[in-house]
């Protein structure tokens, strides 16, 4: 044991390197970048710095989705990809130069981004040996390792459930093997950013992260991977105290921990000073897992007006239909902007609701892909307007703008959804904490508890590091 309790941490074999088995899990947009993921591996462990949107240094203006140059939201896309590309590189180069050949630096893309396969060509043929693995997550990432093999990199998919992985593994990783760097296991009911939570998984009733990490590693071993092939724990991981049971355990083969949340809380993170403080702001149950993200999946964030808002435009909700009927009596003109005009029948009961909205001033209705009606302000419904002529696909596919990379399968444009690029974008970069989605992993409010911060302390990533690494 350690003098502070913990079992000695001793290196592990992380791409091609033994390194601490801790790791600064990738976050975008421009959270985790070429500066923090650097810093993190001089420090001797794995940094990972977010391709998704990252700046370019000195032109941080061009993330701004008003700085693209077209009307056209296919060529707005061309230029998001050729931006995307140039910002990975940068950020590559900078994560390298800051390390000194120290730990290790991986790269985070979302495997459901627009366009990933040419971003991430476009990033590693430049930028292949400067960094040493891909972690991807959000999706089933099944060409991550055909992509990274080609260039001679390690990959790591980021998965909530050995269920995904076997998929994985069956389908496509199988083959390429001796690249497999390692698993990402992320808590679906903890970590910060989007969550794994697949259908017949119930946000409210969580597990326990033991039993499916061993269930990930035998069946990592019924495939023949080594136990040397580390699985990173990512979710909920605070003190490595609370997980010395984890630490050189044989039956849990190789482990490393992914912090996602506490590495925001440093000098060098590059989220803005407003985002830093409220963080010491939180409280046990502010962050809540929400399912307003136009990607689909559920995601992790603080409990703010901007996540209150949207709760509330999805409550002035009222079912229609198109003909009179015995339940739906009542009449309603439709004058939003997506039906103009168009006259529907609302439940008796509903129609009362609807007066007071709109007496409210929410007089716009909004028809949704459900056979509903959400009840917004006018400059509400301007900006959904705005947001939606100014997407430039970031995603594969957009539940918010009905934006599809393949046009045959685009989704409906739903109003209950929000433009993502733009919220990240302005607490990334404005640190608009209350108007912009906050990600945060679920033990956010332990920075208000925790005495390592106390009187509103900010660690440099060197303290940081050393406090994880003592347990505490
Ligand atoms: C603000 C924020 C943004 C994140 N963005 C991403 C992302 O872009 N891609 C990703 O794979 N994981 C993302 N994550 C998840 C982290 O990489 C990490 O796995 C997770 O936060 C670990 O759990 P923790 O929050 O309890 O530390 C994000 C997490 C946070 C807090
Ligand atoms: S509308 Fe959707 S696809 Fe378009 S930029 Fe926003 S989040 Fe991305």
């Amino acid at each position: 044991m350690s003098s502070m309790g913990i079992p000695k941490l001793n290196p592990i074999m992380i791409s091609g390197a033994e390194v601490l088995p801790l790791v600064e899990g990738g976050k975008g947009i421009a959270i985790s970048d070429g500066l923090s993921s650097g810093l993190w591996a001089a420090e001797g462990g794995v940094g990972t710095f977010s391709a998704v949107n990252a700046h370019i240094p000195g032109q941080e203006n061009l993330s701004a989705l008003d700085s693209y140059s077209s009307k056209i939201r296919i060529k707005r896309h061309a230029e998001m990809i050729e931006r995307a590309i140039l910002g990975g590189i940068s950020q590559a180069k900078i994560a390298y130069e800051t390390a000194c050949g120290r730990g290790r630096i991986h790269m985070n893309v979302m495997w459901e981004m627009g366009s990933v396969e040419a971003v991430l060509h476009g990033i590693l043929s430049k930028v292949k040996n400067l960094i040493h693995g891909v972690t991807c997550g959000a999706g089933m990432p099944f060409r991550l390792a055909e992509i990274c093999a080609k260039y001679n990199i390690k990959y790591y998919p980021i998965v909530s459930s050995a269920r995904a992985f076997n998929i994985l593994w069956r389908r496509a990783y199988s083959r390429l093997s001796e690249w497999l760097g390692g698993v990402v296991y992320e808590d679906p009911w903890l970590a910060g950013g989007h969550n794994g939570l697949s259908n017949n998984e119930d946000e409210n009733t969580p597990e326990p992260p033991e039993p499916r990490v061993r269930s990930l590693r035998s069946l990592m071993r019924s495939f023949g991977i080594s136990d040397l092939v580390p699985i990173f724990v990512a979710g909920g991981v605070w003190r490595l105290s609370e997980w010395t049971d984890w630490i050189a355990n044989p039956d849990l083969g190789a482990i490393a921990f992914q912090f996602g949340t506490r590495p925001l809380l440093t000098v060098e993170s590059p989220i803005p000073l407003t985002w830093k403080k409220a963080l010491f702001t939180l409280k046990r149950g502010d962050i809540v897992l929400n399912r307003f993200s136009p990607t689909g999946f559920p995601s992790s964030a603080a409990r703010n007006t901007f996540l209150r808002q949207l709760q509330a435009r999805s409550d002035r909700q009222v079912l229609y239909a198109k003909m009179l009927d015995e339940q739906y009596t009542e009449p309603f003109h439709v004058e939003g902007p997506n039906a103009r005009g168009q006259k529907v029948f609302l439940a008796a009961d509903d129609g009362v609701k609807v007066r007071r909205w709109i007496a409210e001033g929410y007089s716009v209705a909004l028809v949704t892909p459900s056979h509903t009606l959400v009840f917004v302000t006018p400059d509400e419904s301007a900006r959904i307007d705005d947001d939606r002529i100014q997407c430039v696909g970031c995603l594969s596919a957009c539940n918010f703008s009905g934006w599809s990379q393949e046009p045959q399968h685009s989704p409906a444009p739903d109003p209950r959804y929000f433009c993502i690029q733009k919220s990240l974008q302005m607490i990334s970069t404005v640190g608009d904490v209350e108007n912009a989605l906050m990600f945060c992993g679920h033990q956010g409010y332990r920075f208000a508890e925790d005495p390592f911060y106390a009187g509103g302390r900010i660690p440099s990533v060197r303290e940081l590091f050393a406090q994880i690494c003592s347990g505490e």
